[in-house]
């Protein structure tokens, strides 16, 4: 017990001296659902972080409990609950980076889109309530359906005077940790040593992972990548069949979204050549506002969109399938708040 301990404690300090290298290591960060299937876990992957000194959790219910909870592991990170509306914006204030997943998941049959009743209100809610407590954090929005739900959150910016489209940020990690871990699967590699950008959107043929980018580089044949390149966009949908009406994927989310925000986090405090894909603001698909691609992060959120790069005719092909739903859902989302 004493040497597992001791053990245990000389990893965390390595990560320590590792992290306390640059300047910052004084992070406030809020997670808004943190009671939730996603909250949860990813506030524990977030209090684990040497980088947070601040965990703020807000949710309608149960963050009491929740903070109380992983206040008691022995990190750095203050964790301080918020629970309800009425603290949202003390939640929020003066925080560097806000995280939302906040809102329902998808049962069986369901799409996406679907949860655009419930959710588009949620998103503009937390939106309204971080543009007025916090206009300069980075805003990383979970809450599907992220086509939409990022338009939202951007027009509620506008609105209130304070839009800064490098700071807003649709996490679409999900797709790219899953495309590393089937491709490494199917070559015998190290998921942790592959990186496959995925462009596009978060939802169904909107998700475009461009295999002809990986790193390593990757050969497959058509067969193969018949299933691949579906497998990939239906990854989702394979976890709420599997999950049989008990949600979507939570756990590997709550990863996904812990390495969006450390990474955030890493380029905040000076580290060069920070990329993540994520779904932003973009120019980068003509007739599209938005659109999910290889960023450089930087002090400031987005510091270079590096673009689609050089695609294979099937992969353009995907992207021109995308864009009619793209543009659907933006619409959408920003109907939603102007209309
Ligand atoms: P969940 O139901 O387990 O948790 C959602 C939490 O949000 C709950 O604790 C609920 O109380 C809270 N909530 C509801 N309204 C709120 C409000 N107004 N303010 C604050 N909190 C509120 O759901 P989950 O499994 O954690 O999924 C959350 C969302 O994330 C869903 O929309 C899901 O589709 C989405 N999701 C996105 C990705 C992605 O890749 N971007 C991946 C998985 C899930
Ligand atoms: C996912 O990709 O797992 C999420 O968008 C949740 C869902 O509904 O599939």
């Amino acid at each position: 017990m004493h040497s597992t301990r001791r053990i245990l404690c000389q990893g965390l300090n390595r990560n320590l001296r590792q992290f306390s290298c640059t300047s910052k290591n004084n992070f406030k960060v809020a997670v808004a659902g943190a009671s939730g299937g996603i909250g949860q876990p990813l506030s524990l992957l977030l209090k684990q972080c040497p980088m947070v000194s601040e965990l703020r959790l807000y949710d309608i219910v149960n963050t009491p409990g929740v903070a109380a909870d992983l206040s008691h592991i022995e990190t750095p990170a203050k964790v301080e609950g918020y629970e309800g509306n009425d603290c949202m914006e003390e939640a929020f204030k003066g925080c560097d980076i806000i995280v939302v997943p906040a809102g329902v998941p998808r049962k069986p049959g369901m799409t996406r889109d679907d949860l655009f009743a419930t959710n588009a209100g949620i998103v503009r809610d937390i939106a309204t309530a971080a543009a007025k407590a916090a206009p300069k954090a980075h805003f990383c929005i979970i809450s599907n359906p992220v086509n939409s739900t990022v338009p939202i959150a951007s027009e509620v910016y506008k609105a209130c005077g304070v839009y800064d489209p490098c700071r807003i940020f649709g996490v679409s990690t999900l797709d790219i940790v899953r495309a590393n871990t089937f491709v490494a699967e199917l070559k015998g590699l190290n998921p942790m040593e592959v990186c496959i950008p995925v462009i596009g959107g978060h939802a169904g043929i909107t998700i475009i992972p461009l295999i002809s980018q990986a790193k390593p580089k990757v050969d497959f044949d058509e067969a193969t990548l018949a299933k691949l390149i579906p497998r990939i966009q239906d990854a989702g949908t394979e976890v709420v069949k599997a999950k049989a009406g008990a949600g979507s994927a939570t756990l590997s989310m709550a990863y996904a979204g812990a390495r969006f925000a450390i990474s955030l986090m890493r380029a905040m405090k000076g580290e060069k050549d920070v990329v993540e894909c994520a779904y932003v603001a973009s120019d980068c698909v003509k007739g599209l506002d938005y659109f999910s691609t290889p960023l450089v992060l930087g002090k400031n959120g987005i510091e270079q969109n590096l673009g689609l790069g050089k695609l294979t005719a099937g992969e353009q092909k995907l992207v021109d399938a995308a864009i009619p739903e793209l543009k659907k859902s933006i619409q959408k989302g920003v109907d939603f708040v102007n209309k």
